[in-house]
């Protein structure tokens, strides 16, 4: 083997010894760079005489090309396995079960609350929505409850130490009927030109269903609740009008016309009479027990007044019921608690 066979001898050996492009970079600098092998047999030519220039000249680059396709042969091989490597890192196995993504449903309270809003809709009534933290005045004084009314006890209430824009108390609403004010006024405001003028104001028909806020926590009651609100103003909206709404929702929402309700005498501040709604199935694993079901009663004339209405013109009732508990009823739960627990156990049951 002559010097020359043997230098690419030792340019294969170091070039595959090189186990990165970096490492090869650098054998190749060992042979073909400025003071490489390859080269200093070129800087040798210039000693020679013309005729042996000419022959060890051809030999030298003969040479100088093997190791480039030595080189670059190399240099793919690299690639090549860093590409396999890579392929083999990044695999997907196609044959494995993919990745469900986990469908979502809506909360059964949602699912009441969106059933009260199409059944009451089909009634002509609005659905409204209000400030979950209220001021003192639409959430008690407006109702006729004064300030020593024992629902502002500190026992049920939440306060909060913000305050109103106009200064006055605010605290987590601890029922929705701080909205039959709200929409009221609004209501009237926008009709009150033709009110003053003696002419019929547009009866307001509305619900409006929220969370509300208590300090009481056990199997049938959660320091956060839903009510669902319900407001009919017009000159001649009695009780009689009341039973039959009251009628068409429970048999609607329930599903079943082998249901009975009662009106059984209660009291409210902002309601004169006052009633609570009872229902009872004829049927099914609750057969025969009274449910109570709502709050109910004739707006109360001083709350008409903040309304901003003359009570001897404009009548009407207003109702207060709990989504939550209708949704125990419907689905047969039996712990409130469940509802607001987040687990998915429980709440997938739904979908
Ligand atoms: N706000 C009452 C409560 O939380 C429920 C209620 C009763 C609402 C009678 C009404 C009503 O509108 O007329 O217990």
């Amino acid at each position: 083997m002559n010097d020359l066979d043997s230098l690419v001898g030792s340019a294969q050996a170091d070039f595959a010894a090189a186990a990165t492009p970096a490492e090869l970079e650098n054998a190749k600098a060992r042979f073909l760079g400025k003071s490489g092998r390859v080269t200093d047999l070129l800087k040798g030519l210039a000693a020679l005489s013309p005729e042996e220039k000419k022959a060890r000249g051809a030999e030298i680059n003969q040479t100088k090309q093997r190791v480039e396709a030595l080189l670059t042969e190399r240099r793919q091989a690299l690639a090549e396995a860093d590409l396999q490597a890579q392929l083999k890192a990044e695999a997907l196995d196609v044959t494995l079960p993919g990745r469900q993504k986990g469908t979502g449903g809506l909360h059964p309270v949602s699912r009441s609350i969106e059933r009260i809003e199409a059944i009451f809709g089909s009634m002509g009534f609005d659905v409204a929505d209000g400030p979950e933290i209220e001021e003192d005045w639409f959430n008690f004084t407006a109702l006729n409850t004064p300030a020593d009314h024992p629902a502002r006890s500190m026992h049920d209430t939440f306060y909060v130490d913000t305050k109103a824009p106009d200064g006055s108390g605010q605290l987590l609403r601890t029922h929705t009927s701080p909205m039959q004010v709200r929409y009221a006024v609004k209501h009237v405001k926008a009709h009150r030109a033709a009110i003053d003028a003696g002419q019929a104001m547009p009866e307001i028909r509305v619900i409006a269903p929220g969370r509300t806020y208590r300090v009481d926590s056990d199997a049938t009651h959660s320091p956060m609740f839903h009510q669902c609100e319900g407001l009919w103003i017009g000159e001649n909206v009695s009780f009689k009008d009341l039973k039959s709404v009251f009628s068409d929702f429970f048999r609607t929402f329930f599903e079943t016309d082998d249901l009975a309700i009662r009106f059984r005498p209660s009291f409210f501040p902002f309601t004169e009479p006052s009633a609570e709604v009872d229902i009872a199935f004829s049927s099914g694993p609750l057969k025969g027990r009274w449910l109570e079901v709502a709050g109910s009663g004739q707006v109360h004339p001083n709350v008409v007044r903040n309304f901003g209405l003359d009570p001897e013109r404009y009548i009407g009732f207003a109702f207060g019921m709990g989504p939550d508990r209708l949704t125990m009823l419907r689905y047969g739960v039996n712990d409130l608690r469940l509802f607001f627990d987040g687990d998915l156990r429980f709440l997938s049951q739904f979908h």
